[in-house]
């Protein structure tokens, strides 16, 4: 089992590039199950959550190939699927398998998904994804561990979830391009990785209005068409890189980022004392001593998003100050918490709210990743701790970053991998 060993106390100077959005890439995949035609991805990072997909994808008898040249370049075919059903052992691996539901309810009016277990940050369950498609007239039933859903068509309808989910609005998006008539989703999530997948289906043929707003509506059309579509930069691993330079010192440009789709992890970390510029497609970032200390309450986008938290509270560990942290969209994402105390972070937890000490400096131990984004607080933590922090499990890291060690010592921290495979699924 692969291991990061990193030994503290070095600036980050240079520049890296941003690669593609997992979370954005994600339901692009699973959107080529609407047509028959061929369609491309470009951007598509190499990461564990993207291999699983094509695997999951491919085992449903879609032609799914990532070219060699450009890497990032991902070609997709659904014009002979054999299979409606999802695996538990994929789905097990990946809770974002059930972006499979609505696009295979949508175009063959039958699905089977097996259940997602558990999950780390959180219970994380379906009955949203479930409701809505119920409300578009699917016959929905559990068996044996898995989601039924048939529908000889789905129909339009207006839907107001529970609450805001993101791939909850994405299923229901995939869902209605190809129902009868309009579909109408209330209390719709925000986030950019919707806007980026609405965009790739509205070049398929999809009628879409109000994406990125909280009421997104669609006309359902007969068929889509293929396409090729460039996924967005990652703004997770973007703001993880600012929070190192933040944490470690120094100065770093992304290249290939998306500020516009970061404006409250910008906010926060200007706000901690970073120095940042912004382009179009670039920020530069840059931090002389020590951040100050920044509270912050994890919301849905545009508010200050779930999967920084991990990352800003590594910050806020060796910051001036105290910060409260209240997590408001998941009730377990505190995982990080006591790995982060192993390195000599004093935080106290009292339910969903975080009170972070900030210390002078860290030690560096044996920390052990529980999920994506604690593995990422971590990797941040050891950037800034006295000796070497060994954080194992660090299968975690892999679903989420590209070849995070490669560009951390393209920007001069002292960091590699030990032991096992040596990256990423391709
Ligand atoms: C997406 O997960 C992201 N994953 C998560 O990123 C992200 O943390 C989360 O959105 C919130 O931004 C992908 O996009 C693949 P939700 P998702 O449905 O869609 C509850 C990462 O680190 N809920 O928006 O699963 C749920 O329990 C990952 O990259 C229901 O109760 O999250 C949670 O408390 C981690 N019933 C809240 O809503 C439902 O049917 C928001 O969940 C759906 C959700």
């Amino acid at each position: 089992m692969d291991k990061l060993q990193i030994t503290g106390g070095r600036p980050l100077r240079g520049e890296v590039e941003v690669s593609g959005a997992k979370n954005a890439a994600l339901p692009c995949l699973c959107a080529s199950l609407l047509t028959a035609d061929a369609v491309t991805l470009e951007n598509v990072p190499q990461l564990n959550d993207i291999g699983t997909t094509l695997r999951l994808l491919r085992q449903l008898g879609v032609k799914a190939e990532r070219a060699s040249q450009p890497g990032d370049r991902v070609v997709l075919e659904a014009s002979r699927v054999e299979s409606l059903e999802a695996p538990y052992e994929l789905v097990k691996t990946m809770r974002a398998s059930i972006l499979v539901l609505g696009p295979l309810v949508a175009r063959f009016g039958e699905a089977r998904v097996s259940l997602p277990g558990g999950c780390a940050i959180g219970q994380r369950p379906i009955d949203q994804h479930i409701k809505g498609l119920a409300a578009m007239g699917a016959e929905i039933s559990i068996e044996h561990g898995f989601v039924v859903a048939r529908a000889k068509r789905l129909k339009g309808a207006t839907i107001r979830t529970d609450m805001i989910t993101v791939t909850g609005t994405e299923n229901l998006l995939m869902a209605a391009v190809l129902a009868d008539g309009l579909t109408v989703l209330e209390n719709a999530a925000r986030e950019p990785e919707i806007v980026d997948l609405a965009e790739m289906l509205i070049k398929m043929g999809a009628r879409i209005s109000g994406h990125g707003t909280d009421r997104i509506v669609i006309e359902g059309v007969s068929r889509l068409h293929g396409t090729t579509h460039r996924v967005m930069p990652d703004r997770i691993e973007a703001g993880t890189f600012l929070c190192a330079v933040g944490a470690a010192g120094g100065e770093i440009v992304l290249r290939n980022a998306d500020p516009a789709s970061m404006g409250a992890t910008l906010d926060k970390l200007a706000e901690a004392g970073l120095a940042i510029e912004c382009g179009t497609d670039w920020v530069q970032a840059g931090m002389n001593g020590r951040p100050r200390a920044v509270g912050f309450r994890t919301l849905e986008y545009p508010g200050f998003a779930t999967d920084m938290q991990a990352q800003l509270m590594a910050l806020n560990a060796i910051a001036e100050g105290t910060a409260v942290i209240t997590e408001t969209i998941f009730e377990n994402r505190y995982m990080h918490v006591q790995e982060l105390r192993r390195l000599g972070a004093d935080i106290e937890i009292d339910g969903h709210t975080a009170v972070v000490k900030g210390v002078a400096g860290l030690s560096g131990a044996t920390v052990m990743a529980t999920d994506l984004r604690a593995s990422a607080s971590l990797v941040i933590a050891g950037l800034v701790a006295d000796g070497q922090t060994t954080i194992d499990r660090i299968y975690h890291l892999d679903r989420g970053y590209e070849q995070m060690e490669r560009k951390l010592l393209q920007l001069g921290a002292d960091i590699r991998r030990v032991g096992g495979s040596g990256g990423q699924a391709r």
